[in-house]
């Protein structure tokens, strides 16, 4: 296996301790989650009787969990991370809903959780800006597996950043992001420790090994049998994308 394909640790340190900036240098992120559980709790596919079994890959500090859990009292929830410092802050903002057993929190890689899980097993895999953050042949093989325990007609709905098709405009909308970080973090916050981090991230996404351009995307799912592959909203680089495991 090449190194293509493996798990990372992204988010330590002050990146993750002080996650909630995010929503000075993305504001768009709220609005994704938002509609991530808004897609989940108007999904009219509800089986006749139960619960909804749902995964949710990159839970972070539990933004989109929120969201999700919000949206459905119906939802039996399963959000993993593997990220300790990000889980810790989700563990404390959804005590409740731990309390409650509405939603579990594991320390995994989105693979490992996957790999865990039974064939047509799960009605709902939920996603909100980390699938980009995947190397991309970790992400081809997460893309697999969540089509595999996905039951029949079971949806992957995915919020995410998906690099713009178009180069120049991508550039462009990423050297506007390096400005806002610049903007907020010294401009505002006096926080070169926060700058040097973000930007460092950013440059990951970025990279060839990580970018995840929307049309691409769109293929690959197609190519590993997803069907009505959907992109239902796109701002600059946010998108929201659907699919779902074809009955057989
Ligand atoms: C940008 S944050 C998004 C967090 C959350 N989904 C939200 O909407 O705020 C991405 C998260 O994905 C997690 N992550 C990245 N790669 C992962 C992997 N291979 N397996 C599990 N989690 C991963 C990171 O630790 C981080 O918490």
């Amino acid at each position: 296996m090449t190194s293509q394909h493996q798990a990372e640790q992204l988010f330590h340190g002050v990146l993750a301790d002080e996650y909630h900036f995010l929503e000075r240098v993305c504001p768009a992120a709220a609005d994704i989650s938002r509609r991530v559980g808004e897609f989940v709790a108007t999904w009219n596919g509800t089986p006749a009787a139960g619960a909804l079994s749902a995964l949710e890959l990159g839970c972070g500090t539990g933004i989109t969990t929120a969201c999700l859990l919000g949206g459905r009292r119906d939802l039996r929830l399963l959000s993993v991370d593997n990220a300790p410092a990000m889980l810790r802050q989700a563990r404390a903002a959804h005590a409740t809903a731990l309390a409650e057993g509405r939603l579990v929190l594991r320390e995994a890689d989105a693979l490992s959780a996957l790999g865990d899980l039974p064939d047509d097993s799960v009605d709902f895999v939920a996603s909100a800006y980390t699938v980009h953050n995947f190397l991309s042949g970790y992400r081809h093989r997460v893309l697999t597996e969540v089509l595999r325990v996905l039951k029949p007609g079971g949806v992957f709905v995915n919020g995410d950043r998906y690099a713009l098709d178009d180069p120049a405009a991508h550039l462009a909308a990423t050297q506007d992001e390096v400005r806002g970080y610049f903007r907020v973090f010294l401009g505002e916050m006096n926080r070169p420790d926060l700058l040097e981090q973000w930007v460092v991230h950013l440059f990951s996404d970025e990279s060839e090994e990580h970018i995840m351009r929307l049309t691409p995307a769109l293929a690959e799912m197609a190519g590993l049998g997803y069907a009505e592959i959907t992109r239902h909203f796109r701002d600059g680089v946010n998108a929201l994308v659907s699919g779902i495991k074809p009955w057989r």
